[in-house]
């Protein structure tokens, strides 16, 4: 146990984790030239494409240092808020971390805010400045700043680039020298902190652990404390590029469990595993189910695929137990799933997996937070409000509450007032405001994370020129004073358009839906009134004049080809709209309420 160490990883996102991970692999030969790709950790195409790290990965490194061979585990963290939990359990199997901060870009929310989660589960952090190969890197200044903020000395400060190799070696030292080995007892009764799992079509659920105390063993029978089940430990083994199955893995190492299990949610990251006969006493703390923050509808374009939907959907959450979905049924669409995600990044990735992967054309209803409504008649039993439809009738009801967070900002002092105009426009409240360096300003605000999902982080890369860094963590539910606003489109409601707006910005954005959807909806061969409501109450109202001439009519007689084009043109259209009465919705004009600035 003396020759093992358990680090992570933590940084700001793009900061440069993923490439020097990378680094560390090709340094202590874990990986073959052959296995050399880029962003080798990065396993899904999903994440390769868009350069994220979603899942996290476990990996183990041998290395020899002063005559003597340790090894190290890795275990990767995925850098985006919507998966922060996963980061936290990542960090709680570690005794180390290395934080990395980009020599360009200095200390972002994240950094802030990953470092206290590795503070609190008290990891020996080394903090290595990144990046320094890069032109624009200002490594006297951003080694200040990590000064500053861990109150560490200078020589401390690892400088490194992931990009040259650069620093590498110093790492991999510091690794071995500062990080404490694991303790434990290996006697004892088997104690397991899962920190990941992922879906093996073919083998099922592979589980990742770290043995805090006990051993486990090929072909125990084995406990996990949240579900209650007992499996047998198949194979058990360690993890480098590939799989290594071994005969046992003991307190203080990491590894891999393979039982039989199918379906994702059967393991949950957190919970702790034991031995089924002689289970541990002592029960891993912290342990919380994933909670959906963000809720949408999705349904198929056709509705004919809906049992076609309901299987991909049940597929996918085989293996993305953060996944949860429910039929529902809009007047408007038809048959279709009320879905939940960590957040919008989540949101996007099912839509697109779904498409990728299962071959469905779906449309995605605008997003929404879960509400609690309380009616009069029972003022302290909350009815979740999952889907704007689903609010009672405000004659009865009492008042609404919805989720907040508390949101950690750091951006340049240049950009303070446009930053703060915009917390308040979005129904922030300013807590605290101060400045890590005479440059650069950390605010806090509490808001309502509904403010979040819509375009927050967008308009702040807007107002902040991109120098504005972002986090939040929820803080419970408040009251809010929260209206529905309906959307009718040829006097009908549409009810997959209706969304929870506060009432004093509710006639304001009722306007602004009604002019984006004039743009987003296709003219027809009649006019569409688009109406805005609350409750029997028009707040506005525009209208789509109807189409004058057939598309076609402008290709004279003889040229077929570019009438094809054109029609080829119009399917192609087609393909993400939906038909709403008579009129013909796309899936922008959906999404229209997320998009009005
Ligand atoms: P997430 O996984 O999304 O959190 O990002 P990450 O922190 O893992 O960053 P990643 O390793 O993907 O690097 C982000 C970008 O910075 C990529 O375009 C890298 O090529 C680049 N990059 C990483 N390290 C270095 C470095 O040392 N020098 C330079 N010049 N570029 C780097």
């Amino acid at each position: 146990m003396k020759h093992i160490r358990n680090f992570c990883i933590i940084a700001h996102i793009d900061h440069g984790k993923s490439t020097l991970a990378d680094r560390l692999l090709d340094f202590t030969g874990t990986v073959t030239e052959r296995e050399k790709k880029e962003q080798l950790l990065d396993s899904m195409d999903l994440e390769r494409e868009r350069g994220i790290t979603i899942k996290s990965h476990a990996i183990q490194m041998e290395y020899t240092y002063k005559g003597e061979e340790y090894i190290l585990n890795l275990i990767d963290t995925p850098g985006h808020v919507d998966f922060s939990y996963e980061v936290s359990r990542s960090i709680a199997a570690c005794e180390g971390a290395l934080l990395i901060v980009d020599a360009a870009q200095s200390i972002q929310a994240q950094t802030i805010s990953n470092l206290y989660l590795a503070l609190e589960n008290d990891l020996e952090i080394i903090p290595v400045l990144n990046k320094v190969d890069l032109p624009s890197a200002n490594p006297e200044e951003v080694t200040d700043d990590i000064v500053d903020l861990l109150g560490c000395d200078p020589e401390e400060v690892i400088h490194a680039s992931g990009k040259t190799g650069f620093g590498v070696e110093n790492i991999l030292a510091a690794i071995i020298e500062r990080v404490p080995a694991p303790k434990g007892n290996p006697d004892e009764p088997l104690q397991a902190l899962i920190f990941d799992s992922v879906y093996n079509p073919f083998r099922g659920v592979e589980t990742y652990f770290r043995v805090l105390n006990g051993t486990i063993k090929k072909g125990q029978n084995i406990k996990f404390i949240a579900t209650g089940k007992n499996y047998f430990a198949d194979e058990i083994g360690t993890l480098k590029l590939k799989q290594f199955p071994r005969q046992e893995i003991k307190a203080g190492d990491v590894g891999y469990v393979i039982t039989g299990i199918k379906e994702a949610k059967e393991v949950k990251v957190g919970d702790t595993l034991t031995d089924a006969k002689n289970p541990t006493t002592n029960i891993i703390e912290g342990f919380e189910d994933v909670k959906p923050m963000v809720f949408a509808g999705i349904y198929p374009v056709d509705t004919e695929d809906y049992e076609e939907l309901r299987n991909s959907m049940e597929k996918l959450q085989l293996n993305d137990a953060s996944l949860v979905f429910a039929p529902e049924s809009s007047a408007a669409l038809g048959f279709g799933f009320r879905c939940g995600f960590l957040g919008m990044l989540h949101m996007e990735i099912i839509q697109e997996r779904l498409e990728r992967e299962f071959d469905m054309t779906v449309i995605t209803t605008v997003p929404n937070v879960s509400y609690h409504a309380f009616t009069r008649k029972y003022p302290d039993v909350p009815v979740i409000v999952n889907n704007p439809t689903d609010l009672p009738d405000p004659s009865g009801l009492d008042r609404v509450e919805e989720p907040f967070i508390k949101a950690t900002i750091i951006t340049k002092s240049d950009f303070v007032g446009n930053v703060m105009s915009l917390c308040i426009e979005k129904r922030g409240m300013v807590l605290n405001q101060t400045y890590l360096t005479t440059e650069r300003v950390e605010m806090t605000f509490d808001m309502p994370l509904a403010e979040i999902v819509f375009d927050f982080y967008d308009r702040l890369k807007t107002v902040s020129k991109g120098y504005a860094s972002f986090d939040y963590h929820p803080i419970g539910m408040k009251t809010s004073k929260l209206v529905r606003v309906d959307i009718l489109l040829n006097a009908q409601p549409v009810d997959a358009l209706s969304a929870l707006i506060h009432a004093d910005n509710a006639h304001t954005i009722g306007k602004k839906m009604c002019e984006k959807l004039k743009e987003l909806i296709p003219r027809q061969q009649f006019d569409i009134p688009i109406q805005a409501a609350i409750g029997a109450k028009i707040i506005s109202r525009e209208t789509i004049k109807a189409l004058r001439k057939d598309v076609t009519a402008k290709c004279y007689g003889g040229d077929i080809s570019r009438k094809r084009k054109l029609l080829e043109k119009q399917k192609k259209g087609k393909k993400r709209m939906r038909q709403v009465g008579n009129v013909e919705i796309p899936q922008e004009a959906f999404m229209a309420v997320l998009k009005l600035n």
